[in-house]
């Protein structure tokens, strides 16, 4: 693989001891950093970029996205926008669509996300499945998934399919679905939300993924207030997606526990609800990621930098905030220490901006901004 030199680096954020560096230069060698400093004190490498001024970010980690599945709901989304309510009804839609579809046809339309997300700059990206619903079809999505990420998630957990009783179900996702889907995941989801699973299913489901060796996430607090945040943060999950809708005390539990608040902007802004209160998270001091949401109903946008807009715009959060919950945030989503950040010695995960700093991320909205994207050391 050899060693790759960037230099003439504007703004280089590291997220790590070395904070914000100006002037700056990063060298690459096999996969890792494994040297940040002043450009002029550089070493030389066999390869070299010249950043020319531009800024340098660690890659966007996508902590939370839907990418197996079929179709698409447009329609919904026209209707939504006529006053039609979310309700994630939309979900079953996409059920029998997924189910219908080929193997190749569900594998080109993750190739084909997991491409539109990396030229925005994405690095990593978590995959659920919970378009399947059957032993079958989840495990098959799980694989699917696999090939393209290594942060699987088992989400047969999403909605009751129609027809099946609610016990009977969720006996199905912690026994014989479980069992199909594991070899495929590295985490467990529930959608912990009136009109999908209730708090007691949650704990249920979330206790057998830990058994059998998963990690645990959920979607919580998503429509309106309940009991999902607290779920996550008993069962210390590595994530509490959406907190949408979050009492007091249940941003106190955040703030208190290893759970991290993911805010998925992208959904607020398709389904025309109110953002999550991002401020009242950080002032308490919870450790805030920021992902997409990537899928055909509430969030179809595979756009990190959009996110970081819609967070700073109207989340309140700083540019420098919002960059951080996009990367670092996400790899503790992903209880990862690897990526999110570019001190030595972590994966060469980065964007080449095409700007002088992050802040043009939300500055410049909806401006293809990524230059070069290198993964793993290698330039995209
Ligand atoms: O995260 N909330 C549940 N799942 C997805 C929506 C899925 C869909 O509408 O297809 C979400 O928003
Ligand atoms: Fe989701």
């Amino acid at each position: 693989m050899g060693s790759l030199l960037i230099d003439g680096i504007g703004e280089l954020t590291t997220h790590g001891p070395q904070g914000t560096l100006t002037g700056a230069a990063l060298v690459i060698v096999d996969g890792r950093v494994a040297w940040v400093g002043p450009s002029e004190a550089a070493p030389a490498a066999d390869r070299r970029i010249d950043a020319a001024g531009r800024a340098v970010i660690p890659g966007f980690v996508d902590s939370h996205a839907h990418l197996v599945f079929a179709g698409d709901r447009a329609a919904e989304f026209a209707a939504r926008m006529a006053g039609e309510p979310y309700t994630g009804g939309g979900i079953r839609t996409t059920v029998a669509a997924t189910r219908a579809a080929s193997d190749d046809a569900l594998r080109a339309n993750v190739g084909r996300l997991v491409a539109e997300a990396r030229r925005q700059g994405t690095t990593t990206v978590e995959v659920k499945s919970g378009y399947g619903l059957t032993s079958k079809e989840e495990s098959r999505a799980l694989r699917i998934a696999g090939e393209f990420t290594t942060e699987t998630t088992y989400l047969g957990a999403h909605v009751v399919p129609e027809g099946v009783p609610a016990d009977e179900y969720v006996r199905l996702v912690c026994g014989p679905m479980l069992s199909a889907a594991r070899p495929y995941a590295r985490w467990i989801d529930v959608f912990c939300e009136r009109g999908a699973f209730d708090p007691d299913q949650a704990r249920e489901i979330l206790r057998a993924g830990l058994a059998a060796g998963l990690g645990t996430r959920i979607h919580a607090n998503q429509l309106g207030p309940g009991e999902g945040v607290r779920v996550a943060v008993e069962s210390d999950a590595a994530s509490a997606d959406h907190c949408t809708h979050l009492s007091p005390a249940d941003i106190d539990a955040l703030a208190g526990s290893g759970t991290v608040a993911t805010l998925l902007p992208g959904a607020e802004f398709s389904t025309r609800s109110p953002y999550p209160d991002a401020r009242a998270l950080l002032d308490a001091g919870a450790t805030v990621a920021l992902a997409t949401d990537c899928n055909p109903g509430s969030s179809y946008t595979s756009s990190m930098p959009f996110c970081i807009a819609l967070a700073v715009r109207e989340m309140r959060m700083t540019p420098a905030e919002a960059l951080w919950a996009a990367t670092a945030g996400g790899a503790r989503a992903l209880r990862r220490d690897d990526i999110g950040h570019l001190d030595v010695g972590a994966r060469a995960d980065l964007s080449i901006v095409d700007a002088p700093s992050h802040v043009h991320l939300a500055y410049r909205p909806g401006v293809p901004l990524i230059h070069q994207v290198i993964q793993g050391g290698e330039p995209i």
